[in-house]
């Protein structure tokens, strides 16, 4: 078919595209009982004026601990006025204000002004308003480790769960939503005071499990008889072996794109072959428009290394390039292998503690950093 085909070509094999958006949320969403009962149990005590408690929600990436706590969030709101839910995606609100401004927002209904007010004004306003209608605060710190990166998180904390020191009688709750392990204990010691969370782990989901999980994702997509139970077994192979729900939902979504494009009414053996092709390069090149200024060029010098790359030469080179702190370097470091497109070996004891090797997780000439 010609471009234009492809375009205008109006038989569609998707009975519901949007099913496979990363924010669908799924009428059926299973397995996951124990860790939202475990929720509502935190959260239970404010239904009825009392104090909500604090959890840390751990998992892996697409463990479902997004939709979990949304759902929660929604059943609580629709049960009770007496608790305020503000679910915040630390990915895009990484700073004391952004998040205070939307819990200002959730309680005035409208953000405050960007400037001219001081986040203490703000502050005062939140806190005031609970007191005066006696209701509950639950905030949701979702991909909290952002907050580590920007510096926020003890701030936030702190802010949050000492109001009742200023504003007695105040009742505030966090839950913090973590996708990686090593956060968990880089709280200051003042916030480690307040900050005594149950954990509500979520794990990994089984083979049989996701494939139960995107056949009834490719039921509320697809149209009938598009997806055979072959190719969805392979889907959820593939998904069990190399990634996590997020990339199967994913090679659903581009399998029918794929049979769509080549005009067949159903999903073929060829299409699940390029679905997985396109998969591996498009979370690359996602994952490296979302990088800052520091962590391309830290990248590019790593993309660039001839020979084995230590991370003492590699620290030296940015030092020295960029004029910021060995600090600085590691946590850049850290965030770039966080986001999977290095690896770190240990090596021994280097010169600064341990010594680690570097290795990029792609071929450098096929992206464009
Ligand atoms: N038990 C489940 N049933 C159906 N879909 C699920 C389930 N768990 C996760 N998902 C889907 O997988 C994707 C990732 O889930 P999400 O809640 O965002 O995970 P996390 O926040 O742990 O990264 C979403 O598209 C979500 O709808
Ligand atoms: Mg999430």
């Amino acid at each position: 078919m010609g471009i234009e085909d492809i375009l205008m070509y109006d038989e569609s094999l998707f009975q519901n595209i949007n099913a496979f958006d990363p924010d669908y949320v799924p009428q059926d969403y299973n397995f996951r009982d124990t860790q939202m009962e475990a929720m509502a149990m935190s959260i239970r005590p404010a239904m009825k004026g009392g104090q909500p408690s604090n959890a840390v929600v751990l998992g892996s990436p697409a463990t479902g601990k997004t939709t979990a706590i949304r759902k929660v969030f929604e059943l609580v709101e629709k049960n009770t006025e007496k608790v305020v839910c503000v679910y915040i995606n630390c990915q895009l609100h990484t700073t004391r204000f952004g998040i205070f401004s939307q819990i200002y927002k959730k309680i005035f209904g409208h953000l405050p002004p960007e400037t001219g007010v001081p986040f203490s004004r703000i502050y005062d306003q939140i806190m005031q308003n609970l007191q005066k209608d006696n209701k509950s605060l639950v905030i949701a710190l979702d991909d909290v480790n952002y907050l580590f990166h920007s510096k926020s998180a003890n701030k936030v904390f702190y802010d949050m769960l000492r109001a009742y020191e200023e504003y007695p009688g105040v009742r505030t709750a966090i839950f913090a939503i973590l996708s990686d392990l090593e956060f968990k204990y880089a709280f200051d010691k003042n916030v480690n005071t307040v900050f005594i969370p149950q954990e509500i782990v979520f794990p990994l989901y089984t083979y049989p499990e996701i494939e139960d999980i995107l056949k009834n994702r490719a039921k509320a997509g697809f149209f009938p008889g598009v997806i055979s139970d072959d190719i969805l077994e392979q889907v959820a192979m593939y998904t069990h072996e190399n990634g996590d729900l997020r990339t199967g939902i994913n090679l659903l979504k581009s399998c029918g794109n794929f049979a769509e494009a080549s005009a067949s009414r159903e999903i073929k053996q060829e299409h699940f072959d390029k679905a997985v092709d396109s998969l591996v390069s498009v979370d690359f090149s996602e994952t490296l428009k979302k990088l800052n200024d520091a962590e391309k060029s830290l990248l590019k010098m790593i993309a660039g290394w001839e020979g084995v790359c230590k991370a003492g030469e590699l620290a030296e080179m940015y030092i020295e390039k960029t004029s910021s702190s060995y600090a600085s370097f590691n946590r850049t470091l850290d965030k770039l292998e966080f986001v999977r497109l290095i690896d770190t070996k240990f090596t021994g004891k280097g010169v600064r503690g341990n010594s680690r090797e570097i290795i990029l997780r792609f071929t450098p000439d096929d992206y464009v950093i």
